[in-house]
């Protein structure tokens, strides 16, 4: 590992694992209960609008009852502690990097506790239940919609994350399988730009040859241990 200033930081389900939500692919996955095209499409949207709202209202529902974990406290300490450039780039749409602390922190796929006007087209923050209501707090319409990045649309922030991949000599990714663009393609840009690479998670993924180095735990002993031996060099 070369010197350390600029650092990406790619986070997938796998980070909230030991928090207790569950992940999308693997034994009780997400997808396990939903078909992906039932749930996160545009056109399921249109289809069957009470699915979906149900499907994110259970899962905005459930982040009351998790906590974050130490790899998510171990990136907040990174964020406040590390001196040089820092993006975490998160796939997930919980809030356990916020609640933990992080604060350099993109959404690539948009969060659960946003909603997305489909009048005007303002995000607003939500908490609530949308098949309790769905009335847009800037237009008063009845239109808001989960502020999920669905399969098919457009994910948030492409351009400033990938000036960061371009500029990073660091690029580290937790817990995901490689499984969805353009997350996936995230490693295949940093090499470009001979940065190092490293990748935390239960086991091999499809991706891991992709990378310099490959670590096989849970996110919650390998994060810290990785964050450790980084602001140890700070
Ligand atoms: N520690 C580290 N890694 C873990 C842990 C753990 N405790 N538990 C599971 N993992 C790993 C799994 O080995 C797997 O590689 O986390 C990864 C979870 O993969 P997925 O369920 O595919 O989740 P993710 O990669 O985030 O999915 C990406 O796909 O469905 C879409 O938009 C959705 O953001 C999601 C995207």
């Amino acid at each position: 590992m070369g010197p350390v200033r600029n650092i990406v930081v790619l986070t997938g389900a796998g980070i909230s694992a030991e928090s207790g939500l569950a992940t999308f692919r693997g034994p009780g996955g997400l997808w396990e209960g939903h078909r992906v095209e039932d749930v996160c499409t545009p056109e399921a949207l249109m289809r069957d609008e009470a699915l979906v709202l149900r499907f994110y209202d259970a899962r905005r529902a459930a982040l009351a009852t998790v906590e974050p974990n130490a790899a998510h406290q171990a990136l907040a300490r990174l964020d406040a502690e590390w001196p040089g450039q820092l993006m975490i780039v998160t796939q997930n749409v919980d809030d356990l990097h916020e609640r933990a602390g992080a604060q350099r922190l993109v959404h690539i796929h948009g969060e659960l506790l946003s909603a997305l006007c489909r009048s005007c087209g303002e995000n607003a923050r939500f908490s609530g239940a949308m098949m309790e209501s769905r009335v847009c707090p800037s237009c008063g319409r009845d239109a808001l919609r989960p502020d999920i990045v669905f399969f098919g649309e457009m994910p948030y922030e492409m351009e400033r994350i990938e000036r960061a991949l371009m500029e990073c000599d660091t690029f580290v990714s937790i817990g995901t399988s490689g499984a969805v663009y353009p997350a996936a393609g995230f490693v295949q840009i940093a090499n470009a730009t001979n940065a190092w690479t490293l990748e935390l998670n239960l086991k091999r993924s499809p991706g891991s040859h992709h990378f310099d180095e490959a670590r096989e735990g849970p996110a919650s002993r390998l994060v810290p241990e990785w964050v450790e031996s980084v602001l140890a060099q700070a």
